[in-house]
């Protein structure tokens, strides 16, 4: 199959120009200025005249089928990788959970055999460590080996998750010696579980105690220690879903001594805040995520962290649990602390990031991609073959509409939940057509391909991927 996709603005993390693109089966052959005379030859012509040609858009941070307070979220990786095919995303990282008492390997192939044969994009894993024990720690590299390149590990949820700094530490060590890299989930859990007793001794068990029981201070406490923990082991780490300007500082403290401290925020954290705890009833409860919206305010500080690379990617932690739904949002209705901690947000976060970017002018273009696949890409181990368009990548693009206006509602959009967070904004920007590997998955507007084409990705090491940093040895200089 070729395909050759003519007349649109191909913005890249560097590169913005008039240009098509030619596609030989699953790979981009050729980028050119005029390949029209190309369009006899192929087999399909898609005509981006004033559309954006973007590469596919890095969802680094996913929660499908997972199972969290008792419940599971419930996109699975059918519905969840074709509502961000939607989206123009082409790519997921997704968190498989290693459950306490077992493998890695046992976590893994139960991940494998959530998505395989289901996704409708390609997806590759990380791996939550539930505790620490040294044959944990000695199974990690077998991890990388299958792809698996970075962990996850939590300062918050004891008796979930919850690791002490000791177990961190022994994790981020072996993570630096097998080029893996540490995701951290940074707030004090301790000092929030105190928090919420503290609450509920007091009656006050609605959804917007859920934010006052976790201070940014605990964010920021969290973050700092992580930084530090991982200075210690030698490793690089990056901050998942970093909600705080306070915690932000910590980053950029970090990036400013030299350390390799990397950090995404999500949109959630950029156009939504606390005010929407205090929505009447129990409408609060559709925000409740970990860690929690902030303060309005505080929202251009995080802009100012993506614009200047304090904060190096969006993603989007989508973890959706429906509203009205006694296995959902429903199971903390006396108890904001059982209220299953997630939101949906898969299929927006390219245009909402389009539409408080780039068409507001609080980043570039260049900068939108960068954020949402090319960054990804790199940290993760994804680069080149993913997160850009040049000869040689899979064809993983999306022509993006810059003058369409969509209302995201719940009612349209394609997650497989009851409510949206963002019920009634109107944005900027709107994903048209969507190509994985060369085959078109989303075709003005529509889903056009099977769920189970999508593929397991193998991601690279830091030692093995040409834009990893922290290579084991320096390359020889030819004399
Ligand atoms: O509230 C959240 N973030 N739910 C998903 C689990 C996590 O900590 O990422
Ligand atoms: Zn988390
Ligand atoms: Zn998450």
């Amino acid at each position: 199959m070729k395909t050759l996709i003519r007349g649109g603005t191909i913005v890249t993390a560097t590169d913005l120009y008039r240009g098509d693109v030619l596609i030989y089966g699953e790979t981009i052959h050729s980028v050119g200025a005029d390949l029209s005379a190309q369009a006899d030859k192929v087999d399909k012509v898609i005509d981006a005249t004033g559309k954006l040609v973007v590469p596919g858009g890095i969802d680094a941070h996913t929660h499908l089928d997972m199972p969290f307070g008792g419940t599971y979220s419930v996109d699975d990786f059918e519905t969840g990788t074709i509502a961000a095919a939607h989206g123009g995303t082409t790519c997921v990282v997704d968190f498989a959970i290693q459950q306490r008492g077992g493998s890695l390997r046992e976590a893994y192939d139960t991940w494998r055999g959530k998505a395989d044969g289901k996704a409708v994009i390609d997806y590759g894993f990380h791996m939550i460590l539930s505790e620490y024990s040294e044959p944990l720690v000695a199974e990690m590299g077998a991890m990388v080996d299958e792809g698996v390149t970075s962990f996850k590990l939590f300062m918050a949820y004891p008796g979930v998750f919850y690791m002490d700094d000791g177990g961190i530490f022994r994790c981020m060590q072996r993570s630096g010696e097998i080029g893996a890299t540490i995701c951290m989930h940074a707030e004090n859990g301790l000092v929030i579980d105190k928090l919420v007793e503290q609450a509920l001794a007091k009656g006050n068990t609605e959804p917007r105690y859920h934010a006052l029981t976790r201070p940014p201070r605990a964010e920021a406490e969290a973050t700092h220690r992580a930084i530090c923990l991982a200075e210690m082991a030698d490793v690089p780490v990056y901050i998942v879903h970093l909600s705080a300007a306070e915690a932000l500082h910590e980053v950029t403290r970090a990036r400013d001594r030299g350390l390799r401290a990397y950090a995404e925020t999500c949109p959630q954290y950029l156009f939504l805040s606390y005010d929407n705890y205090e929505e009447p009833g129990f409408e609060g409860a559709k925000y409740v995520m970990s860690p929690p919206l902030r303060d309005r305010t505080k929202q251009d500080e995080l802009w100012r962290g993506l614009e200047f690379n304090d904060l190096q990617a969006v993603s989007t932690d989508h973890c959706p649990f429906c509203f009205n739904d006694n296995e959902g949002k429903l199971l903390g209705r006396d108890d904001f602390s059982k209220i299953p901690n997630g939101a949906p947000g898969i299929e927006t976060r390219m245009s909402l990031m389009f539409d408080g970017g780039p068409a507001r002018g609080r980043i570039s273009l260049n900068r939108w991609v960068e954020l949402c696949s090319t960054s990804p890409a790199k940290i993760f181990g994804l680069f080149p073959r993913k997160g850009t368009i040049a000869p040689g990548s899979d064809a993983d693009v999306v022509v993006f509409d810059p003058a369409a206006t969509t209302v995201l509602s719940a009612k349209t959009l394609h997650m497989n939940v009851d409510y949206n967070p963002y019920e009634g904004r109107r944005v900027r920007g709107a994903t048209e057509t969507v190509l994985s590997r060369g085959e078109v998955v989303i075709e003005n507007g529509q889903l056009a391909a099977r769920p189970g084409r999508g593929q397991f990705l193998k991601r690279l090491s830091r030692f093995d991927s040409p834009t990893g940093v922290a290579t084991p040895a320096p390359a020889e200089v030819p004399s």
